[in-house]
């Protein structure tokens, strides 16, 4: 069985599907790989490091493409809406393609990667279970993404972030607030700490104080009642419009008084909520900076523009949509390990086993049979139900939600 890595096609994105360091892993277990030329080179990674760990270069993308059973991408079309187009045409019935392609923010690509017959699975629908902890590249990403979020916000400050206590006087350190304290929000808070930064940190889900508190930052409480915030998946749900205000309204006292505020709230498959108001932002110091991690849904700042740098009343904005591209060899080397883990879960005796009756399977997979598969996304493009086989019960207590 062939598994192929193309070059990413959307433009600006740095990182491959796999790196050389996991292709033993894959070897073992009875795959070939063949690499597109020059697909890692932006990460880091020569055609001959992929050589001496056992792969073969192909020359072009359609060669991989008619090689290949399995296909392995970071962005495929969804989320690279329009080169992503191009590889509709390479595909062919029943060939696996394996990666990202914002499955919930656009669902009509899986449709029309569902016509090609090709089984797609989108790797942001793996579900958030403990078994599936090592496939969950949503959590790879936002790991990079939050740390990368403090660099470019301390790299525009015009201070420092540590208190320094120096011969030409004191510098006072700098405060930093971090609203979602999810994945993201967690290394963001993390990472400001190592720097040296007072930390803030506020979430909608009133559980994850004890996690802000433990990384050394302090739990900001609204006065509002979001006891019920969080859904059976643990993630946020959205808020009556009477909270939203409430929370805008509070917040802004708080964002007025830090000099980097990093936001990262999100909810699955809904616009970002939002969160810093204009007057919020206006209410700043000078030189205060914002980063937008939410900017690819909407922001959770009124003023962020999606990869685009504003300044409003001496206040930086930041709004980057492809963060984790930016560190692109330790996020492929994630990505890589949660995308062979997956692929080595559906490989039995050398071949590929797409078992619908396992939970992670089932639920990574878009489309099959020239239909989407996903109740969620047939939902979302008004689509009746299909008859799925009856899940598997999890064969260890360990499969519960965290
Ligand atoms: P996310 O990217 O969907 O959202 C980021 C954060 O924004 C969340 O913490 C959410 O509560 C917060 N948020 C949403 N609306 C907000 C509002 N109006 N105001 C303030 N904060 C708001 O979340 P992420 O990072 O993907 O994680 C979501 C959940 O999944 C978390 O509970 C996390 O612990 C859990 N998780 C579980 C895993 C597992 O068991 N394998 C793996 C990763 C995450």
């Amino acid at each position: 069985m062939n598994v192929a890595v193309v070059r990413e096609t959307l433009p600006g994105e740095r990182r491959v599907a796999l790196v050389p360091a996991v292709l033993p892993l894959l070897a073992k277990a009875g795959w070939d790989v063949l690499i597109e030329s020059g697909a890692g080179e932006q990460a880091g990674f020569a055609d001959a490091d992929y050589e001496s760990a056992g792969a073969t270069i192909v020359a072009d993308r359609g060669q991989a493409f008619s090689q290949a059973d399995v296909v392995l991408q970071v962005r495929c079309l969804g989320a690279n809406p329009e080169a992503g187009r191009g590889d509709l045409e390479l595909l062919r019935p029943e060939q696996v393609v394996i990666g990202m392609c914002d499955p919930l923010g656009n669902p009509q690509a899986v449709q029309e990667l569902a016509d090609t017959k090709a089984i797609l699975f989108a790797m942001e629908m793996i579900p958030r279970i403990t078994r599936a902890q090592s496939m969950d590249v949503l959590s790879s990403m936002a790991t990079i993404a939050g740390y990368k979020a403090v660099l470019q916000a301390a790299d525009r400050l015009p201070k420092l972030f540590p208190m320094l206590m120096t011969a030409a006087g004191t510098l006072v350190a700098a405060k930093v607030l971090v609203i979602g304290a999810g994945v993201a929000g967690l290394q963001a808070i993390a990472s400001s700490r190592r720097l040296g930064a007072i930390v803030h940190a506020y979430d909608v889900r009133p559980v994850v104080k004890e996690q802000i508190e433990s990384l050394g930052a302090r739990f900001v409480e609204l006065q509002l009642d979001t006891g019920d915030a969080e859904d059976q998946g643990g993630y946020a749900k959205q808020l009556t419009e009477e909270q939203v205000k409430m929370q805008q309204q509070q917040l802004a006292d708080i964002i007025a008084d830090c000099d980097v505020c990093i936001t990262t709230a999100a909810i699955p498959g809904r616009p970002s909520p939002l969160l810093v108001t204009a007057d919020a932002v206006r209410r700043m110091r000078r030189g205060s900076v914002v980063v937008d991690l939410a900017a690819e849904r909407g922001g959770n700042c009124e003023l962020t523009v999606a990869d685009e740098v504003v300044v409003e009343n001496g206040v930086t904005l930041l709004g980057p949509t492809n963060l984790s591209s930016e560190i692109p060899q330790h996020a492929s080397q994630m990505y890589a390990k949660n995308l062979v883990t997956f692929l080595l879960h559906m490989t039995t005796d050398g071949k590929l086993d797409i078992d619908l009756k396992d939970e992670i399977v089932c639920d990574t997979l878009a489309a099959k049979d020239g239909q989407v598969q996903s109740a969620r996304l047939r939902d979302l493009l008004g689509l009746d139900p299909l008859v799925l086989p009856e899940a598997t019960p999890p064969a260890d207590h360990l499969a519960s939600k965290d």
